[in-house]
């Protein structure tokens, strides 16, 4: 049988990940040293590096027993798998966002909101009654108002540096968003007690934080 696979997402998560499984006692030196690898051996595990959403995609498939990906990746492609721990990595929000000083609610215009997440958004928009028009956007959505292409935004905000050195502000919180470790649902019977080894051992980790 092959090692149990996880998939991790690449970017802003994975730095935040590797310390996680270094605490967990996983040698991550080839994870750390990876070149342009992709496919790496973590202890006894082999970890795969990809875009949030392919950690997804990888998981539901069954090609990777377990994945690591963002409550907002999760919420914008829907799950068929199980979502079993919430790692407190990676904290941030999804936001309502536009120009500083604006009332985005005055008018009766229908509103533009350009976004990378429009499942959310429709979503958020529905919730209000509100009638928008979504305009997807693949990265740095906060020049969508600047340019005038949309009203408003709905995006992941961090530190709020970027909204703030744009000249942007948060209108509304919409929801709060963190890492998740999520499982095949056939490997999650097929490869029970591996997997609840893995998160045996990240539950270690984190009631340590705790104390
Ligand atoms: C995210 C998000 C914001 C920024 C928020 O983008 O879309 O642009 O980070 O972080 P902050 O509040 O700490 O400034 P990311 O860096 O993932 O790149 P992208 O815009 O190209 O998707």
């Amino acid at each position: 049988m092959r090692k149990l696979r996880i998939a991790l997402t690449k970017g802003r998560l994975e730095k935040q990940t590797v310390a996680l499984f270094q605490k967990m006692g996983l040698d991550c030196t080839e994870l750390i040293n990876k070149g342009r690898r992709l496919i790496l051996p973590v202890g006894d595990y082999e970890v795969v590096l990809a875009k949030a959403a392919d950690v997804i995609t990888y998981v539901e498939h069954g090609v990777c027993d377990i994945g690591v990906v963002g409550k907002d990746t999760i919420v914008e492609n829907g799950k068929s798998f199980y979502e079993v721990c919430d790692l407190e990595l990676g904290k941030c929000h999804f936001c309502l966002a536009g120009k500083a000083g604006e009332d985005f609610y005055s008018g009766y215009n229908v509103k533009r909101i350009a976004t990378k997440y429009p499942n959310v958004t429709k979503a958020f928009f529905e919730g209000k009654g509100m009638d928008v028009k979504i305009i997807k956007i693949e990265g740095s959505v906060e020049l969508a108002p600047l340019l005038e292409l949309s009203d408003a935004i709905v995006d992941i905000v961090e530190t709020g540096t970027t909204l703030k050195e744009n000249g942007l502000e948060v209108y509304e919180k919409i929801m709060p968003i963190s890492a998740r470790v999520i499982v095949n649902t056939a490997g999650m019977k097929l490869r029970r007690a591996e997997i609840d080894d893995f998160l045996d051992r990240i539950e270690a980790v984190k009631r340590e934080a705790d104390v």
